[in-house]
């Protein structure tokens, strides 16, 4: 399972690459709406930071304005991915979209069947949002294994990006129930190196160390 960082705060994003963990980028109107800079350069200088798929949300929500606007997302770099959601005249720009050569990730996905939908319009990912289910009363892991499972079964050529991750634990939940991608904010990844034993660990081999370096003078 890759992981992707799901913001649009640079920092954040340099960061996180010079860990070495990041395949790519997932974005959205609320995370942008954050930051101070128009999108248009926040998308690009994160493709300048990461090489991998850079996911950027259109607006409109009929078809033409989603296709006008996703093409102009795609023009920016080679690896943006236009994340348009999970409507009817979404999928009529998917289809469209696709046929072009430009990625598109299905995002606002709660059931299998959206993620069905989404999958035979020609997305090349589809984003469950599982801290919203758990939200709502639902195991949203439940749902990313019920899409890979489809999707496996189905021979569909799609990605399945766990979206919607709130804690660590949603982490390796997903990774078990057959993510391609976990898509995660920043204070999450980070997190994940955490352990108190590690800590521990690292402060016991340096104490001994240095006890050591005191016997021998
Ligand atoms: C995914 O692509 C979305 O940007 C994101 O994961 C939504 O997460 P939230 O439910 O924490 O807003």
């Amino acid at each position: 399972m890759k992981l992707y960082l799901d913001t649009a705060n640079i920092d954040e994003i340099r960061e996180a690459t010079q860990w070495g963990v990041i395949s790519g980028v997932t974005t959205n109107p609320s995370l942008a709406a954050k930051e101070d800079e128009d999108f248009n350069t926040i998308l690009s200088s994160i493709c300048d930071l990461v090489d991998g798929p850079i996911s950027a949300e259109v607006l409109s929500l009929e078809y033409e304005g989603m296709v006008k606007e996703g093409r102009a997302l795609a023009a920016v770099h080679k690896n943006v991915v236009v994340k348009i959601p999970i409507i009817p005249e979404g999928m009529r720009a998917v289809k469209t979209l696709s046929s072009e050569g430009i990625r598109v990730n299905v995002t606002l996905i709660f059931s299998a069947n959206q993620a069905l939908l989404a999958a035979r319009a020609g997305a090349a990912f589809v984003s469950p949002f599982i801290g919203r289910l758990d939200d709502i009363g639902h195991t949203g892991v439940n749902l990313v294994r019920d899409i890979v499972d489809i999707i496996d079964l189905h021979d569909l050529d799609c990605e399945v990006i766990a979206a919607s991750i709130r804690h660590t634990e949603h982490v390796p939940a997903v990774a078990l129930a057959g993510a391609h991608i976990a898509t995660m904010p920043f204070k999450v990844l980070k997190q994940m190196f955490k352990h108190p034993l590690t800590d521990l660990g690292i402060e016991n081999f340096l104490n001994d160390w240095k006890k050591a370096e005191k016997s021998l003078s």
